[in-house]
């Protein structure tokens, strides 16, 4: 059987129309689930559809591609732990701006000799090559970063951005001279240069932003399937390309913009190396006239709060403290105590961090509350509990005009009646920049391991 004119350009319609149903869905935690099924579903017709049409001429290849692709696609998908997310997602984008560079080459080679290379073209195998060129080796530098195999810190030396940009200069004379000369080597060397920049632009950027740059390389990676969907003549890749290409450039403004950061301060690089300043311990928050508390006090004053607001951060994450909250969250609605969860954009290091986690958890979604919605209720809290984030809760963002997170938004803990802080030591959060609460009457640190508190603070919850 085989699918001709009509029916295909039918059969991309729905795939697209299932991709964007796809994207819909995963705007919100509860539909999430159904747009990838969307989005599944839609890529199955896409393949299939594809498989069809009358072009292909034979399948040896393709069954290969798709057994081998599918087994290690499968053998990832069960095995990756949540928190390797942001590195899969930085390999997979290297494999789309290598196949972009492939394809590129491969049309060259196969239409040299013919009429059909024209201009228009040239343009678009030397557009694909050189974003897919770049996105291979960044993304390959994002994910060494991300994997520890590469150091996260930011690597910068003097004349950087000036050998950026030149570089970009002469790859596009060699775009110029293979666009209007057809040299073959002009192509090679553009190409060569790319991959080069590729690496050059990541290594300057700090390991706690690499979230943004997969994002970015995301967005990149979907240019670079539709510059190959123009090569190829594919209606549906242009349109995939371009709904991953939007949507990676839409959510990277969104995160640096809750980052208070600049996209283009991000891509310059540098932020983000140091690991925090002074050490740990009850006696340091002492000498500074920061409060601690033990366990037992902050379960005694959330057994007989009205309201407990959680705020859950990186820390969480790193201890896997999700479910011991989630305990601790179960015990004290059985004592009849309200509990919410708030949720700010970037707590974490990737979008939707800590929604995934509390999901993982089981906590259910109308306990958890995005920012906007949270911050009124804070005022009429009992007890803020904050377990292991912390820039996104300190008021110097709106007080503080010299501070680096000035501007950020930030959830309002700083209004909660009583707030307990949970995290190891008096490291800061990955600003590198001291909280203020800590400072204030009502705040008091519990220092520990988020996990181990966690679970402590539900013993003795058990036991009142
Ligand atoms: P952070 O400000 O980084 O604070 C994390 C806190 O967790 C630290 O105070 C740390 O203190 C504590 N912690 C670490 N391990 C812990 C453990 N095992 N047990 C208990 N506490 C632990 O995190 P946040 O509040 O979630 O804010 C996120 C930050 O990351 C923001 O600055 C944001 O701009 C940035 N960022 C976010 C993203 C996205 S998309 N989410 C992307 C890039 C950057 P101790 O070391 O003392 O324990």
């Amino acid at each position: 059987m085989q699918l001709t004119g009509n029916y295909l350009a039918l059969a991309y319609l729905v795939s697209a129309t299932l991709f964007i149903l796809g994207l819909k869905g995963l705007t919100h935690p509860a539909s999430a689930r159904r747009g990838n099924y969307y989005a599944m579903t839609g890529m199955l017709l896409a393949i299939v559809a594809t498989v069809l049409d009358p072009a292909v001429k034979s399948y040896g290849f393709i069954v290969a591609g798709v057994v081998v692709g599918a087994t290690i696609g499968t053998v990832i998908a069960l095995r990756i732990r949540m928190t390797a997310m942001p590195q899969l997602v930085a390999a997979l984008h290297s494999f789309v701006g290598l196949t972009a560079v492939l394809v590129a080459v491969g049309t060259y080679l196969t239409h040299s000799h013919e009429d059909a290379l024209n201009r228009v073209l040239m343009t678009e195998l030397f557009v694909g090559a050189f974003i897919g060129a770049i996105t291979f080796t960044g993304s390959l530098v994002a994910f060494g970063k991300l994997q520890g195999i590469i150091s996260g810190k930011p690597l910068l030396f003097r004349g950087q951005h000036i050998l950026n940009l030149a570089m970009a200069v002469v790859m596009l004379g060699f775009g110029l001279q293979f666009l209007l000369h057809n040299h073959f080597w002009a192509l090679l060397v553009m190409i060569a240069l790319a991959l080069a920049l590729g690496i050059l632009l990541i290594v300057p950027i700090g390991g706690a932003d690499m979230p943004v740059v997969v994002s970015m390389l995301n967005s990149y990676s979907g240019w670079a399937a539709a510059a190959t969907g123009f090569t190829l003549g594919n209606n549906l890749l242009i349109i995939t390309g371009a709904l991953v290409g939007f949507s990676g450039a839409i959510l990277s403004y969104i995160m640096s913009r809750a980052m208070n950061r600049s996209i283009v301060s991000i891509i310059l690089g540098g932020f983000g190396g140091g690991e925090g300043a002074s050490g740990a311990s009850t006696a340091t928050a002492g000498s500074k006239g920061i409060k601690t508390a033990a366990v037992e006090d902050a379960a005694f004053f959330m057994t007989n709060a009205a309201k407990v607001i959680v705020v859950p951060g990186y820390g969480m994450a790193v201890a896997q403290a999700q479910h011991a909250l989630k305990e601790l969250a179960d015990i004290l609605e059985s004592k009849g105590v309200t509990v919410h969860f708030a949720i700010h954009p970037v707590a974490g290091r990737m979008p939707g961090h800590m929604n995934v986690l509390l999901a993982e958890a089981d906590v259910p979604y109308d306990h958890v509350f995005e920012m906007e919605e949270i911050n009124p209720e804070f005022a009429t809290a009992d007890v803020a509990l904050v377990v292991g984030a912390n820039d996104v809760t300190n008021p110097a963002a709106k007080s503080d005009k010299s501070s680096p997170i000035y501007g950020m938004p930030i959830l309002d803990v700083y209004r909660a009646r009583q707030i307990f802080f949970v995290k190891r030591s008096m490291n800061p959060g990955y600003s590198g920049v001291e909280n203020q609460l800590f400072y204030q009457e009502n705040c008091s640190l519990v220092f520990g391991d988020a996990k181990k508190v966690c679970e402590k603070m539900v013993l003795e919850l058990k036991a009142v």
